[in-house]
């Protein structure tokens, strides 16, 4: 049952905020259906293949709609309104499930090729790629929880008429270059200061400036040619192609309840056809993608196969979810206490045996202060385990190299268990935002952990592993 809020105060910075942490909401433990672990690594398996082949396709869509629109408008021909309309949905529309993909670093293995996409994508999206490289690692801690989510789409009551103009940006664009030139001028805002770190700041600052310089360039050449043509590549495709992005990203959550901890209850999954996913990413799988934000894209569908017997029923089709979200979000104008209840189906009694994650409580040695965690066969190469000791937790992995190392069991950044991540080479990915952790050392490598794990001694002999915990 959702908790329900004290008001419908969606601020960051407003009472729902504090009592979000106060009911055990903010950066909580959320259901995760059982994957056997088997199954789960192979889904993680990064790959570039599948997304340089879908980002070259999708390049070319642009550069090729690009070409055609900017030919036949040269030579004055309103034939070119077609090219430009297939131009636009790619540059303003598909871009957003580019820069979320991105985002996540999953898209692709290679790390240039995400963070080169993501900022590409950013720009596209009208979306400042750091303030929003935060605010969607708190939509991801906190989905749909009033007062601590950024990017709840549809508040309650809806407003109808803000909805209906985010087919076109209408609201979006005054408020985009509202913060462009707030942060251009080194200023931030309270709530962005809620989730996003000062040691940030100077780089939201210095994108923000480059945004404003590429925009005034792009108007510059409009000006000066005496043409609108520069802005219906730059600019004006926020206008008239950001129309199919609200088509498929209203689905993700709108009408779903808020306050609850299972995305089975406040996320949509729906089919689609190869066209579709091809343009969203898969992102129609959008309750897999919630509950295990490590997946690729690209093994989305697959995720959906082997989680589905434990998910409400997925909706046959974009018709079908938009049929249950219109009349929903209409209700909540006038009632918006309601909000559409999903079925769950019955949890199998199975379903702990299946699931990935071993605990191993450890056993204390002879007084040396070492402690037994496990046979060496549990542990197998880039593996992770975790050992509940104590009252602490710890993260035991094995390199490529077959040596043993032993961090915190719970991630800097959040309290998500790191035993549940990725472990590739000698990083380690956190389940919940992919914060990365060289865990032969504990430095953060990547953002939105900064802050070190601290590490501690192993030792194997006799076929066992030793830790030796914090005094
Ligand atoms: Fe956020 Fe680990 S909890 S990166």
């Amino acid at each position: 049952m959702p908790i329900e809020a004290a008001s419908r105060d969606y601020s960051l910075v407003g009472e729902n905020a504090a009592l979000a942490v106060q009911h055990g909401l903010a950066e909580a433990t959320w259901y995760a259906s059982p994957v056997p672990k088997d199954t789960m690594r192979d889904l993680l398996e990064r790959r570039d293949g599948p997304a340089l082949r879908d980002t070259f396709l999708w390049f070319a869509l642009l550069v090729g709609s690009g070409v055609g629109a900017y030919g036949l408008w040269r030579v004055g021909s309103w034939w070119a309104a077609i090219p430009f309309m297939i131009y636009g949905v790619i540059y303003a529309s598909t871009s957003d499930s580019r820069w979320h993909e991105a985002g996540h670093g999953t898209a692709f293995k290679t790390d240039w090729m995400n963070n080169a996409l993501y900022e590409v994508a950013s720009f596209m999206v009208m979306r400042e790629s750091v303030p929003w490289r935060w605010s969607h690692t708190r939509h991801h801690s906190d989905t749909i929880i009033i007062g601590r989510d950024p990017e709840i789409v549809a508040p309650r009551p809806p407003d109808i008429r803000g909805l209906v103009l985010g087919f076109f940006n209408i609201k979006t664009i005054p408020a985009y270059f509202r913060h462009l030139w707030l942060h251009a001028m080194g200023r931030m805002t309270p709530e962005e200061r809620t989730y996003i770190p000062d040691s940030e700041f100077e780089k939201v600052f210095f994108r923000a400036r480059i945004y404003l310089l590429i925009y005034s360039a792009v108007l510059g050449l409009a000006i000066y040619n005496r043409t609108m043509l520069p802005l219906m590549f730059v600019g004006l495709p926020a206008l008239y192609g950001a129309w199919l992005m609200p088509i498929y990203g209203y689905t993700q959550h709108a009408g779903l309840a808020e306050n609850v901890l299972d995305h089975r209850l406040n996320c949509r999954t729906v089919y689609m056809n190869r066209i579709n996913r091809f343009l969203y990413w898969n992102m129609n799988y959008h309750v897999e993608h919630h509950m295990f934000p490590l997946v690729p894209y690209h093994n989305l569908p697959r995720l959906h196969e082997a989680v589905k017997a434990d998910m409400p029923r997925p909706y046959p089709s974009l018709f079908a979810a938009w049929r249950e979200l219109v009349p929903a979000v209409l209700r909540q104008v006038k009632d918006p206490a309601y909000y559409v209840e999903r079925n769950l189906p019955a949890r199998s009694p199975h379903a702990e045996a299946s699931s990935g994650s071993r605990i191993f409580a450890g056993k204390a040695g002879t007084g040396d202060g070492w402690v037994e965690v496990c046979p060496s066969e549990c542990l197998g190469n880039e593996g992770v385990i975790r050992l509940d000791y104590g009252q602490s937790t710890y993260a035991i992995y094995r390199g490529p190299e077959g040596r043993v190392y032993a961090t915190d069991g719970f991630c800097t950044h959040g309290r998500a268990h790191l035993a549940e991540g990725f472990v590739k080479g000698n990083l380690i990915e956190c389940p919940k935002h992919n914060g990365r952790f060289d865990f032969t050392d504990g430095t953060a490598r990547r953002k939105p952990a900064c802050v070190a794990l601290r590490t501690f001694q192993t030792r194997e002999e006799n076929g066992k592993i030793f830790l030796r915990p914090a005094p």
